[in-house]
């Protein structure tokens, strides 16, 4: 399709990211890059062992690329990490995998700044991020502002 200006990666396919994937490439190109070759491998076979998404939902989103390969997620623009943020015992977050996502990231991210706001909410950091996103219920409809150097793209989103 002509009008698929973005090229989306969405890092981390579990209960947050899956469906943030399946929702945005509706519109746009999505690449959804996850490191468990298991869960890849399922997506690929439209078979969801979070539930989330039916294998109709999964044959549907025909513009979700589903891979490991991080070589696949160089030629996107915008770049949205949903890996996990487990505490340890003591309540201290474990970063470890938000590190080696960040740093699988940062080996492609090209010249520009992303900004991604979610309707009134400003999204300044990850974790401004993953509180939004809990905001939303399934069905709710949002408008997601991107601003990529000095231009906004608008995406109208449902969860
Ligand atoms: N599940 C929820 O209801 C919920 C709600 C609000 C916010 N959050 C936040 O969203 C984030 C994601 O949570 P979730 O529940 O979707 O996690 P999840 O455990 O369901 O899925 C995370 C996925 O990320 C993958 N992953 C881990 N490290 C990776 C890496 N370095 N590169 C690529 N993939 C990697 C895992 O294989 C897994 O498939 C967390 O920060 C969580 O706190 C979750």
């Amino acid at each position: 399709m002509t009008d698929r200006k973005l090229n989306i990666a969405v890092i981390g396919l579990g209960y947050v990211g899956l469906p943030l994937a399946i929702e945005f490439s509706k519109k746009d190109n999505v690449i959804g890059y996850d490191l468990n070759k298991l869960r890849v491998s399922e997506l690929n076979k439209q078979y969801d062992r979070t539930n989330e998404l039916s294998k109709e939902e999964l044959l549907e989103a025909k513009y979700l690329k589903v891979t490991s390969s991080e070589e696949a997620i160089k030629s996107s623009n915008i770049y949205i990490v949903t890996v996990p943020t487990p505490v340890d015992k003591n309540n201290r977050p474990i970063l470890t995998p938000l590190i080696k996502a960040s740093e699988t990231v940062g080996a492609v991210l090209k010249k520009g700044d992303i900004v991604i706001k979610i309707n009134d909410y400003s999204i300044d950091d990850m974790m401004s991020y993953m509180e939004t996103l809990s905001k939303f219920n399934k069905g709710d409809k949002a408008e997601v502002s991107v601003l990529r150097d000095t231009k906004i793209v608008i995406l109208n989103i449902e969860f």
